[in-house]
């Protein structure tokens, strides 16, 4: 089916029910990877809302993605137990081999870098999630061994 008839079938599954715009857009974002941007005029035109609003709802909330992410997504715990135990260093110097800000993803669609706040894994800080499987302590060593992996 298209993009369009895809998006249109989802949206339509939750016709009519209140305050749907954040079940829509997971139900959405798990179906494509992403928000396309043509869905966002259709949910705003489903729930009688502007397209600022739902665009508004989509910027919010860290969990949607513009774009389809990386083939792999490392997500660094940025909260505070993290950042004590030395993971702002960490996290600048994976930006840094990298070449990328933290919400990016590289050009050529290989990785995703992004924030996250607090994985719960504040006993192993610092913390990160390397394609949604959790990796704790993470030192300079292990993050040099890390990127060696996911981006050689
Ligand atoms: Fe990083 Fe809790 S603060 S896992």
């Amino acid at each position: 089916a298209s993009d369009r008839s895809r998006l249109e079938e989802i949206i339509a599954r939750f016709a009519g029910i209140d305050g749907a715009t954040l079940p829509v857009l997971h139900a959405i974002q798990d179906d494509f990877g992403h928000i396309p941007e043509a869905a966002i005029q259709m949910i705003a035109d489903a729930e009688n809302r502007s397209r600022a609003e739902i665009h508004g709802v989509v910027s919010f909330y860290h969990d949607f993605r513009a774009v389809p992410a990386g083939r792999r997504v490392i997500k660094l715990c940025r909260a505070e137990a993290c950042q004590s135990m030395g993971g702002e260093a960490i996290a600048a110097r994976i930006a840094a081999h990298l070449g990328l800000e933290f919400g990016e993803t590289a050009r050529d669609g290989s990785i995703t870098l992004e924030n996250i706040y607090c994985l719960g894994l504040c006993a192993t800080a610092p913390a990160a999630l390397v394609d949604g499987k959790p990796v704790g302590r993470l030192t300079e060593a292990r993050a040099e061994r890390l990127l060696r992996e996911v981006a050689p």
